[in-house]
């Protein structure tokens, strides 16, 4: 039995290990998953302490996927940009190798998932913090018309788009400059966490524009709620993307990619 493991702090919440259960016996794969609490002054060690007990591959959650990267001995390119990784494994040359699945999560959640196509759309992505990091080069990979980042700190906005700009069409706004109508906007900011909304114009929604809250939870998220009240077409939560991003590191390590529709319905009524 291969062993798995999720490393956060906290970590009780996680629900990776359900998702890699449900995957693996779909995939009927001989494996175990579970999910470890790692010290917040240690992550190295606790890493290194799983790979001597056998483990095979580590999903990364909060707060240590930028640990993670230092860590990594090989990085993916898409890992390499993202400045963060979640997913790690060992090679056949045994070298600690990062990946990073959110974004490529996030992206087939939207495109797949809801039959949504980002290609020439005017996207606009709330948040510059880690988790949209994260998930840029996969959005840009999409080619969209536009992509801009709006922030509370519009300096960290402008650093992304230093970082993004070879790869489209980005730029950097403060939230009450925003202006025009948008296709697709995506929430990556922590402000759900507190219950709170950044405070957005309006007029940026239409009647076609879909909205995305990377933030899931048993209710409808406050940026979820404000798409419905601006009349958005469609507002989806980030459990899709959670899955997506959990079948992404599945396949790296097992090379097999599982099904994720019944798992994200069954995550979903867990959380109803
Ligand atoms: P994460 O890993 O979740 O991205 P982070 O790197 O700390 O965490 O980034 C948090 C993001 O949420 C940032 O974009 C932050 O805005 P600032 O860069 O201005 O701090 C944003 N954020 C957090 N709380 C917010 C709030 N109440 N309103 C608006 N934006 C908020």
């Amino acid at each position: 039995t291969d062993r798995y493991a999720v490393f956060g702090n906290p970590i009780s919440h996680s629900k990776s290990p359900a998702i890699h259960q449900a995957f693996a016996q779909a995939c009927q794969q001989d494996m175990r998953y579970e999910a470890i609490c790692a010290p917040l002054d240690d992550f190295k060690g606790a890493v290194e302490a799983f790979i001597l007990q056998g483990g095979k591959g580590l999903n990364v959650t909060v707060p240590f996927k930028e640990e993670a990267w230092l860590l990594a001995n090989v990085r993916s390119p898409r890992a390499e940009l993202a400045g963060a990784i979640n997913t790690l494994y060992l090679n056949d040359a045994q070298q600690l190798c990062g990946d990073n699945t959110d974004g490529i999560g996030l992206v087939r959640d939207i495109c797949i998932n809801h039959h949504y196509s980002i290609s020439k759309k005017r996207v606009l992505v709330l948040g510059a913090g880690g988790a949209v990091r994260g998930v840029l080069q996969p959005i840009l990979e999409q080619s969209p018309s536009e992509v801009v980042i709006a922030n509370r700190t519009v300096s960290k906005a402008d650093a992304l788009v230093t970082l993004f700009d070879t790869l489209g069409d980005v730029r950097a706004s403060a939230f009450e400059a925003l202006e025009g109508e948008f296709d697709l906007i995506i929430n990556g900011t922590a402000a759900s966490l507190q219950g709170e909304l950044p405070p957005l114009p309006s007029g940026l929604v239409v009647g076609n524009t879909w909205c995305y809250d990377m933030m899931y939870g048993a209710g409808i998220t406050p940026f979820n709620q404000w798409a419905k009240t601006q009349g958005a077409a469609q507002q989806l939560d980030g459990l899709g993307m959670l899955v997506e991003q959990a079948a992404e590191a599945f396949s790296i390590w097992r090379g097999v990619r599982p099904a994720t529709d019944a798992v994200i319905r069954t995550i979903r009524n867990q959380l109803l």
